[in-house]
């Protein structure tokens, strides 16, 4: 990404310090001048929002040209969300939001997946801003520990030979930085699917990792007594759903699109083995 430049004015990342927006502030520090719009801030410049209740989000996104809209995972009603961020935006006289959503928004069996179809509902039919949608597939940084290394065991709660188009972060949040920075004029109305370049199984991923990993899968209820401590009841659901499609169906997405924003071949999973 050479070509381009955010033309001096402000870029802001809701969602700036989580797995996601780390990746896209770091992609976008390169060429722009980033605001960090966080839940807690942790550093002089962050800006400190509640998307629960629209506090703060008005002046963090003030005067800024366009806005990169990064919801919690498994949020119980990511609608809500968008509609504050967009108000907000408006308010604020911005002229671009970008939306972070998922591949195969529309799956009515996983209703984090069906809020990030209404959240795309919403855009469209919206008009005080002009938009651009972003759907990544699973990111292969899911399998951070196997990847570097680090673990060799690895439970999963659906088939382990289901299959994913498994996409590198780092593309995603490259591809989401040109869409920033080259702006409205290019961007507005566009929806850009996210896969990575080849489809692998869990096993298959397993397989690349440096050492040896066994993989093996457990009941839905096993891994949530092992990860899901934290979580409320209805994002244990949400996340149960999730398994269960993948179970049955894998999740693919294709990776034209991405391969064309990038202008290269997006990394499969062999090029992030070591890499992170
Ligand atoms: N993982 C994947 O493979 C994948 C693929 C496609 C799409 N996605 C989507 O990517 C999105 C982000 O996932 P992630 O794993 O990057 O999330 P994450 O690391 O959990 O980050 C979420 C961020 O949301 C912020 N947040 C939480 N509650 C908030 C509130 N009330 N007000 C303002 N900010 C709040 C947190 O801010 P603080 O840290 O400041 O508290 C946190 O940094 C999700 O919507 C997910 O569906 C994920």
């Amino acid at each position: 990404m050479g070509a381009f430049t955010s033309g001096g004015a402000d870029l802001a990342v809701i969602g700036a310090a989580g797995k996601t927006g780390a990746a896209v502030v770091a992609a976008l520090e390169k060429k722009a001048s980033v605001r960090r719009v966080v839940h807690t801030a942790r550093r002089a410049d962050d800006r400190a929002v509640d998307l629960e209740t629209g506090a703060g989000l008005r002046e963090a996104l003030s005067g800024c040209r366009g806005v990169y809209f990064i919801a919690p995972n498994v949020h119980p009603d990511e609608p809500a969300l968008l509609r504050r961020v967009l108000a907000a935006a408006t308010e604020g006289g911005v002229d671009h939001v970008v939306y972070h959503s998922v591949a195969w928004p529309y799956t009515p069996d996983m209703p984090h997946h069906l809020d990030k179809a209404r959240c795309e509902d919403e855009l469209h039919r919206y008009g005080g801003v002009r938009w651009t949608v972003l759907q990544p597939c699973a990111y292969a940084e899911n399998f951070a520990a196997v990847l570097d290394g680090s673990v060799n065991t690895l439970a999963v709660p659906y088939d382990p030979d289901a299959v994913f188009s498994f996409v590198g972060l780092a593309d995603v949040a490259e591809a989401a930085a040109r869409v920033l920075i080259e702006g409205a004029d290019i961007h507005h109305g566009a929806t850009y699917e996210l896969g990575g370049p080849e489809e692998l199984s869990v096993r298959q991923l397993c397989r690349r990792a440096p050492g040896s990993v066994v993989v093996g899968q457990v009941p839905v209820a096993d891994w949530m007594d092992r990860h899901g401590g934290d979580l409320t009841v209805d994002a244990r659901a949400r996340l149960a759903a999730m398994f269960d499609f993948y179970d049955r169906h894998g999740f693919v997405a294709g990776s034209t699109q991405l391969r064309a924003l990038l202008g290269r071949r997006p990394v499969g999973v062999t090029d992030l083995v070591g890499a992170m």
